[in-house]
């Protein structure tokens, strides 16, 4: 008859592989199944069902006890000595005291070496057979369900990192007309913008193919007193003398924080940088007195 495994090292051992199959069956990101009260009163459930099964266990192994011989029970008093750390060390490892006895020895004969054949010791042959135990549990929910699923795995997190953004750019205050103002830090990410946005229609330096230049110093539109207010204000509400300028920021095609640094693009090639020798030709007045 084989000594006991005590209830502590038992009772967790089956609720850690309950919880993994809960893991595995409902995956991590519904997390909230965990503290739901339902899961709570099943685990606690469990747990005193282990209890009284253990306790079971314990009146039968007790019972057998007393049918042993002495012979017999003093072995298993023998195995159970030490506490629990001390077994655990023995069933893992070789029993200290009986390492190397009854051990099968090979003679190689020829050259006088003695092979003591040792049992591979407890450790290694239950991570092996855990080893396997994992792989059918792993190979299997890979094919049926979605745990480890990469694709999937890559769809939820993709899904949630749309909603993080969703989530910013709500709670991020977009700039207005007001308070708009040129930054010479946003004409990068300005002219990514312009290129995907405006360029069919300016060419991707501002020189104008079916809209005007943009680097000139010839306005159609004139909403503002001051240049840059005038550029954000005309992408905002586009041309009223003509359609295809598109209001891109009141029908909320380009937002915001967005048009301010396309509009800090535009100020840039029109102030800043040299102008373009291939041009449309100038289209409405010539203003230098801008405010700004
Ligand atoms: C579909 C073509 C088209 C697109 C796309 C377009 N525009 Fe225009 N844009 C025009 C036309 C046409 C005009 C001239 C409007 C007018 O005559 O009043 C214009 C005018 C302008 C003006 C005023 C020029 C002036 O002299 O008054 C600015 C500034 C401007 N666009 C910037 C932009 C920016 C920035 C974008 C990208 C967000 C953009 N445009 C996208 C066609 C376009």
């Amino acid at each position: 008859m084989r000594s006991k495994i005590s209830s502590f090292i038992m009772i967790p051992s089956i609720l850690s592989v309950l919880i993994f199959m809960f893991y595995v069956l409902f995956g991590i990101d519904n997390s909230s199944y965990i503290v739901h009260p339902v899961t709570i009163s099943f685990f606690i459930v469990i747990i005193i069902l282990l209890f009284i099964l253990d306790s079971i266990d314990n009146l039968i192994y007790r019972k057998k006890l007393k049918f042993l011989t002495e012979e017999e029970r003093r072995k298993i008093i023998e195995e159970n000595e030490g506490n629990y750390f001390y077994r655990i060390y023995k069933f893992l490892f070789h029993d200290p005291k009986k390492i190397n006895q009854g051990v099968k020895k090979i003679d190689h004969g020829f050259d006088g070496i003695l092979e003591l054949d040792n049992k591979l010791p407890m450790w290694w042959m239950h991570l092996f057979s855990i080893t396997i135990v994992f792989s059918f549990i792993y190979f299997f929910s890979y094919l049926l369900i979605d745990f480890s699923n990469p694709y999937k795995e890559y769809e939820i997190s993709y899904k949630n990192q749309l909603k993080e953004i969703e989530r910013f750019e709500k709670s991020m205050p977009q700039v207005t007309i007001e308070n708009s103002s040129f930054n010479a830090k946003f004409v990068d990410s300005g002219k990514t913008l312009f290129e995907e946005n405006c360029a069919t229609c300016h060419k991707s330096d501002g020189s104008g193919n079916i809209g005007p230049n943009l680097t000139d110093d010839y306005w159609i539109n004139i909403m503002e007193k001051d240049l840059f207010k005038n550029i954000f204000s005309i992408i905002w509400y586009g041309s009223k003398n003509n359609p295809t300028m598109r209001a891109f920021g009141q029908s909320g095609e380009i937002k915001g924080n967005d048009i301010q640094k396309i509009s800090s693009y535009v100020y840039f090639i029109n102030t800043k940088l040299k102008k373009p020798i291939n041009h449309k030709d100038p289209q409405g007045k010539k203003i230098m007195n801008w405010n700004n």
